[in-house]
Formats: C-alpha cells, sequence, structure tokens
C-alpha cells in the first residue's frame, strides 16, 4: 500500500462509491456493491453491481462504472473507489473481482492507477493496479 503519491480526495470518492452502492440490483445475493471511478480530468463516474436470474451475466460495480465512462468517451483514468456488504452494510473490504481487475488493465496504467478499498470515510487503502494484477496482461501485449 502507498499513501502519497496520488492527487484526489480518497474521502471524496468512498462518499460517491457509497451513495452508488445505494443503486445495485441485488435480489439473489443481496451484496450491494458501489463504485465511483475518477478521470484525470476530475469527473466521477459512479457504477453499482447488477445481477441477473442466469447469475452469469451480473456486471460488478466496478465495469458498471468504466462501461459507463467509456461509452461517454472517457479514456484516461485516475482512480477507483469499491465499497460493497450484505444488504449494503460494508463490514469487510471488497476488493475487486478478477474480471474487473482486468478490465481496468485495459484502460489504465498500471503502475500510476489507483484502487481504493473502503469501507468508510475512515477506513481504506490505496493501492496500486500492479499491486492488485501483478504481471498483468494488456494491450502493449498486443503490440
Ligand atoms: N461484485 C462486484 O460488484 N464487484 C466485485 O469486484 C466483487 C463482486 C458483485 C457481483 C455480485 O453481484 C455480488 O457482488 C456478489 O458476488
Amino acid at each position: 500500500m502507498k499513501d502519497s503519491a496520488y492527487n484526489f480526495d480518497p474521502k471524496e470518492l468512498i462518499r460517491e462509491a457509497l451513495s452508488a452502492m445505494k443503486r445495485a440490483y441485488t435480489p439473489y445475493s443481496h451484496f450491494q456493491v458501489g463504485a465511483a471511478l475518477l478521470t484525470k480530468d476530475g469527473k466521477i463516474y459512479q457504477g453499482c453491481n447488477i445481477e441477473n436470474a442466469a447469475y452469469g451475466p451480473t456486471n460488478c460495480a466496478e465495469r458498471t462504472a468504466f462501461f459507463r465512462a467509456v461509452f461517454e468517451g472517457e479514456r484516461d483514468f485516475e482512480a477507483i473507489c469499491v465499497v460493497g456488504g450484505k444488504d449494503g452494510i460494508p463490514t469487510s473490504y471488497a476488493a475487486p473481482c478478477g474480471v474487473c481487475r482486468q478490465v481496468m488493465m485495459e484502460f489504465c496504467n498500471p503502475e500510476t492507477f489507483w484502487i481504493i478499498i473502503a469501507m468508510d470515510e475512515e477506513h481504506y487503502s490505496i493501492h496500486t493496479l500492479k499491486e492488485l494484477l501483478p504481471l498483468g496482461f494488456g494491450p502493449d501485449n498486443l503490440k
């Protein structure tokens, strides 16, 4: 974990992720997740998890945030905050799943993209994508 080198307010992103969590559609797991994705020019895109009766098509909060942002034309990202908990009460840290880490790898520099894993404004940790996805496979591998 690093706690310098970034240039944003983690608490603002935590608040945005907590408010995004309220939009979660989780009739099956009841595990609600919220994400707040910060672009390099300071915009925030929220996302929630959206479950499905067939289970597999479920979309995580992080990917909802990324796909909303990419659709809007965003390509440069600074950080993402993730919060989650049963019935919308974060009692532990919900780290991004492997699929979401791979989606981050598509759009972000693993050494400079920050992932904030939080329970509330007082309890959080900050990691680079490289820490959470070492030796990741990304667009550069196909050049
Ligand atoms: N979930 C997320 O939204 N993000 C993650 O990174 C981990 C898992 C969601 C998917 C599913 O709706 C619920 O949490 C339980 O797995």
